[in-house]
């Protein structure tokens, strides 16, 4: 399957997480000592994807860095160990995967983001991934995704159940429930009020896509918070087109929110034994002073 593109849009202007983003951008805030950024790519290098292609914006030379193998090491007073230690943790991305760098000159939502990509992508099926989505789980997302998928002219978004009172910070999907794993959809909407939401299904930021989803994000014009949307594209797509939801499993941390980073942070810091028990000590400290 020639899937092997995976898109990145980064862009975004982070104001939710001001001021900390006026310098940084919000896909580098660290989940312990690692930027999102960073566990999004290596998901999609881990499910076989060898072509990164960034959307980012004009100030977001902090990724574009961050992934940069070639530091310059050459400091008189660091040990040789030292400066292999350095080596090894700059060396993010392995040798036989290529990350492009696109500019998204003006912040005009998720769906011209991705469009961005249509050169780079250059005619064959994507993915894209949402950092800020971050999945805690045995099994990466996009490899989960990519396990279920066999043709290259149907679509997967990945869907999680949420709590309809929470529908406007998602799209949301109205599908046909049948046995198998991949749920057809027939509808979806970009952040409805819970009483037009048509399920509990929110869409989550993990993407397949045929690449016809190009031609119909050229075509939408503004939708919700006057954004070019990529769901808006995904509902045209769905005239011609098979577009499936997929109920990945795992623990999806909402980290474009403040209490979505807490926890994430929290959470990693309890997966590594260094920190567990000590961390532990201190929250049931912190619950007794509440
Ligand atoms: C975007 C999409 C939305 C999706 C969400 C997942 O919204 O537009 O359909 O459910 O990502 O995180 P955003 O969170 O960028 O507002």
């Amino acid at each position: 399957m020639n899937l092997k593109k995976v898109v990145f849009p980064v862009a975004g202007l982070g104001s939710r997480f001001l001021p900390v983003t006026k310098a940084i951008p919000k896909e580098m805030l660290p989940i312990i000592d690692k930027p999102l950024i960073q566990y999004a790519v290596e998901e999609a290098i881990e499910a076989g994807f060898d072509e990164l292609i960034f959307i980012t914006g004009n100030t977001k030379k902090a990724i574009t860095e961050h992934f940069d193998d070639k530091p310059n090491l050459n400091i008189s007073n660091l040990t040789e160990d030292k400066k292999n230690f350095l080596a090894e943790m700059y060396r993010i991305i392995p040798d036989h995967v290529s990350c492009k760098y696109i500019i998204q000159e003006e912040p005009l939502g998720l769906g011209h983001a991705i469009l961005q990509a249509k050169e780079a992508v250059d005619g064959s099926p994507f993915a894209v991934v949402l950092a800020d989505d971050l999945i805690d789980s045995k099994k990466g997302v996009l490899k989960q995704m990519l396990d279920q998928y066999n043709d290259e002219d149907s679509s997967i978004v990945s869907v999680q159940k949420i709590n309809k009172a929470e529908s406007v910070n998602y799209g949301i999907i109205d599908f046909k429930k049948g046995s198998a794993d991949l749920i057809e959809i027939e509808n979806i909407i970009e952040k409805p009020l819970p009483e037009n939401a048509p399920s509990n299904f929110g869409v989550v930021g993990r993407y397949i896509f045929c690449n016809s989803i190009f031609s119909l994000l050229e075509k939408i014009s503004a939708g919700v918070g006057n954004e070019i949307q990529l769901t808006d594209a995904i509902k045209l797509l769905l005239n011609t087109k098979p577009v499936f939801g997929y109920e990945f499993t795992g623990t999806r941390f909402d980290c474009g929110s403040k209490l979505g980073m807490i926890k994430a942070n929290i959470r990693f810091a309890f997966k590594n034994v260094t920190y567990k028990d000590e961390l532990k000590k201190f929250l049931q400290k912190c619950i007794k002073n509440e």
